[in-house]
């Protein structure tokens, strides 16, 4: 049963108010198991809080709700104990890996675009971050039924890639090209930088690459196909490491062809103005810089290129939704395409959303003192690995899948760390802590589900098919219901994180979840009952908390291990 909607059914039957969204769950469970504030009506009823609170209490009863207390602004709902218990236990082992999900989203199309790095260049830690969240965002809409479309929208287009091709044909080394594609790449990329200081007229060369491969060249095709073949090979090793997957992989380049038709869309609805040789779509009366749309030279670029794909992406997708999980440095070149898409007649540009995320640093001094460039992904996740393996190794030295654990351990450890905050903050990687067993991580919810597990275990009682229903109404005691409340949560939670597009209420959800769970753990016997039924009523509550654990980890991205 949904207690929520309980309440709030109660309450608009009184005063033919919706108030489901306004009903919370106080930190404190002596407080009640549900609240209303009533001063969220106070100034719709003209009445003070208390008295709305009174005159409720006085109209309010149901069998299942056990208590109605006002206390100063709040109507406080303690509901039927052990009813409660039996509800929502009985959704979570009825729905296992299930729990949690809905069709709520259903004949909706979300459109997430992530992690969208740039052919030739390094993955970088701010390009791991849009792929955590996006990869999130991405778990958390197909749960509730969104029919979701993952974009990865490559940077594979641009003035850059004729100054690539121009320096490959003069320095490149192939051997170090097969060992290490991108960083080959990466160095002949930042040599043309290099010499260009020496020799200005280098750049024409690259405008004079790029243009023949915009024209089709072949050999500049080809080597274009290339770069972007070899880049995204890496990319794959680490996606498959993560266990992200896209939907399509159209990127900058897959516009190319398609963008003069929208500039002049843009030119006939008498956007377009001349400025400084570059025509642009002027945005001063919104406070913004003018979209340019073509540069003094000819060329079409970045905005332009978005542009194209937001109105490909309708045509294709007709979404509901179309979010670009960027960092926040782009947030002003999304509000001048969301804008100019508006400016173009399209209604739907309301719909585009910029998901922003802050900066990445480190505490680490080895590795802050080089530039956030170029610290290689594959070094701080094999760092992780290892740590992570040495304190397993003390704690559990005879596990057997030692590298397998490590492995799921150390990576969830560095997402879990990514998800943690508002994505809006800036994060601040402090190795000691993102890895340690205690606190707020990733591997102390992990050793927490391990833990539970190991009960299950050891219990030998074969939990998963056992008839449980008579059990459940023996689960009472303080530490119980408050880890039942917080399970019977979940789907609230995700709600809420569709809602923000905020992955972190997740990771807080499941942080909530293990410190209810080790409290109960910690303050009541399991195995060494004699009470059989007892016993076997915690076991449940036990293998409930494993599923609630797993399918919240896994939406937001992380695996998790039976035993570590
Ligand atoms: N490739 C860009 C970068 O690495 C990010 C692309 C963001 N997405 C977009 N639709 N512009 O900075």
């Amino acid at each position: 049963m949904d207690y929520k909607k309980l309440i709030s059914d109660l309450i608009e039957e009184v005063l033919n108010i919706n108030v489901y969204d306004s009903i919370e769950i106080p930190p404190d469970s002596n407080m009640g198991d549900f609240a209303f504030p009533c001063f969220k009506l106070a100034k719709e009823l003209r009445k003070s809080p208390q008295s709305i609170a009174e005159d409720l209490k006085s109209k309010l009863s149901h069998e299942s709700i056990s208590k109605i207390e006002v206390v100063g602004a709040y109507l406080n709902f303690f509901i039927d104990k052990s009813k409660f218990s039996r509800d929502i236990l009985f959704k979570v082992l009825k729905g296992k890996s299930q729990y949690g999900y809905s069709n709520y989203g259903e004949n909706k199309t979300i459109i997430v675009e992530y992690s969208s790095p740039n052919i030739a260049k390094p993955f970088h830690i701010g390009h791991l971050f849009t792929t955590v969240v996006g990869n999130a965002l991405y778990r958390i809409h197909k749960s509730q039924g969104y029919n979701v479309v993952g974009i990865n929208y490559l940077g594979d287009w641009g003035t850059q890639f004729g100054k690539l091709i121009y320096a490959y044909k003069r320095w490149v080394n192939l051997d170090e090209l097969e060992k290490n594609p991108i960083s080959e790449l990466f160095r002949i990329y930042v040599k043309f930088h290099d010499e260009v200081d020496k020799d200005p007229s280098l750049e024409d060369e690259g405008r004079k690459y790029f243009k023949m491969l915009e024209e089709g060249d072949e050999e500049c095709r080809n080597l274009w196909k290339k770069f972007r073949d070899l880049s995204l090979c890496e990319f794959e090793k680490l996606y498959k490491v993560l266990g992200v997957k896209f939907d399509s992989y159209d990127g900058e380049a897959f516009f190319s062809d398609k963008i003069e038709d929208v500039v002049n869309e843009i030119d006939s609805k008498g956007l377009l103005v001349e400025s400084l040789g570059a025509r642009v779509v002027k945005l001063d009366d919104y406070n913004m810089p003018p979209c340019i749309i073509k540069k003094a030279d000819g060329a079409t670029i970045y905005a332009t290129r978005d542009i194209t794909a937001a109105i490909y992406r309708k045509k294709k997708y007709d979404f509901y939704k179309n979010i670009y999980v960027v960092g926040n440095p782009q947030a002003l070149h999304f509000k001048q395409v969301f804008k100019t898409l508006e400016l173009m007649g399209n209604d739907w540009a309301k719909d585009c959303v910029h998901v922003g995320f802050g900066l990445v640093k480190f505490k680490d001094k080895k590795l802050s003192s080089r530039k956030g460039e170029v610290i290689l992904l594959e070094e701080l996740l094999n760092m992780s690995i290892e740590k992570i393996k040495t304190v397993i190794d003390e704690k559990n030295p005879n596990l057997k899948n030692k590298e397998e654990v490590s492995q799921k351990v150390g990576i969830g450890a560095i997402v879990f760390n990514y998800l943690k905050m508002n994505r809006e903050r800036d994060i601040i990687f402090d190795f000691d802590e993102v890895l340690s067993f205690e606190g707020e991580t990733g591997p102390y919810v992990q050793y927490t589900f391990a833990r539970a597990k190991s009960i299950l275990r050891k219990s030998g009682v074969d939990i998963e098919n056992l008839e449980f229903l008579k059990y459940l109404e023996l689960l009472v005691d303080t530490n119980e219901i408050s880890l039942i409340r917080v399970l019977g949560d979940f789907n609230n939670q995700i709600k809420s994180s569709i809602k923000f597009l905020e992955p972190s209420i997740i990771t807080r959800y499941v942080i909530e979840v293990s410190k209810n769970f080790n409290k109960f753990y910690n303050s009541n016997n399991i195995l060494n009952l004699n009470d059989e039924n007892l016993k076997i009523a915690r076991l449940i509550l036990v293998y409930a908390t494993t599923i609630v654990i797993k399918n919240a980890l896994y939406l937001i991205g992380i695996e998790t291990v039976d035993e570590m």
